[in-house]
């Protein structure tokens, strides 16, 4: 589903992965760990291919970073789910639109879109705050906001980094649940963090990035 075939990549400022191997499989439930700038955001963008590896290659949800074309890149997006730790939901659309407005480009009937937004958001459940604007939401409520927009098309895999980074303690939590929830339902889920906390609670594969350059333990947790 995803994998690391001897990745390098560096930026021009320093290196950071020289030979990096990682095989995930369909329907874990992973957590990417290691301190502060291991490279873990890097990673996640490599999966995504905003990044290209300098050698080596990544293989995801049936692309190839050596032979995808540019105008690809879209496709390999939407079968893709990206939360980031500061949501960026659109501001000036209320939840609905920033829902629909990832379905559009799909060209789908209204009729649908409006299902399909009704379902995630009650999935999070946040449906009664469906024509709230962004701004009046809590950051708890922005995150499952911006985990519906990351499912709503069906990804084989979501990508999460550091998704709790701005939350507290409970609401944390609450975020883990939801990203589990959609694990049991077959979604491969990667969690980039440093909350050990959060790690530590949550039966899950780990694996962890050391000195940036490679990943040196796959550990299963109970
Ligand atoms: N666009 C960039 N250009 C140059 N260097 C970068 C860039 N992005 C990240 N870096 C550097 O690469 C290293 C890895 O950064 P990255 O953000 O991947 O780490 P991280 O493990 O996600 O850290 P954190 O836990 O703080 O989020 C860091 O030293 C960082 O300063
Ligand atoms: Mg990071």
């Amino acid at each position: 589903m995803l994998t690391f075939k001897n990745v390098a990549f560096s930026y021009p400022s320093q290196p950071i992965f020289a030979d990096l191997n990682l095989n995930i499989e369909n329907g874990e439930f992973s957590f990417l760990i290691g301190k502060s700038g291991t490279g873990k955001s890097t990673l996640i963008q490599l999966v995504y291919m905003n990044y290209m590896p300098d050698a080596g290659e990544v293989t995801v949800a049936g692309y190839n970073s050596r032979t995808i074309k540019r105008k690809e890149l879209p496709y390999l997006r939407r079968r893709l789910g990206i939360i980031f730790q500061d949501f960026k939901l659109l501001n000036n659309r209320n939840v609905y639109d920033n829902l629909a407005f990832v379905l559009n480009v799909t060209g789908i009937s209204q009729k649908e879109v409006k299902k399909k937004v009704s379902d995630v958001l009650t999935d999070v459940g946040l449906y009664h705050r469906r024509f709230s604007m962004p701004g009046s939401l809590s950051g708890g409520e922005k995150q499952r906001i911006a985990i519906a927009r990351a499912v709503i098309n069906d990804p084989v895999l979501v990508l999460a980094d550091e998704p709790t980074g701005n939350l507290d303690p409970e609401t944390a939590d609450e975020i883990i649940e939801i990203l589990k929830k959609i694990n049991s339902r077959g979604t491969t889920i990667l969690i980039a963090t440093h909350n050990y906390e959060i790690v530590k609670k949550n039966p899950a594969k780990i694996y962890k990035l050391e000195d940036g350059k490679a990943l040196v333990a796959v550990t299963k947790q109970k």
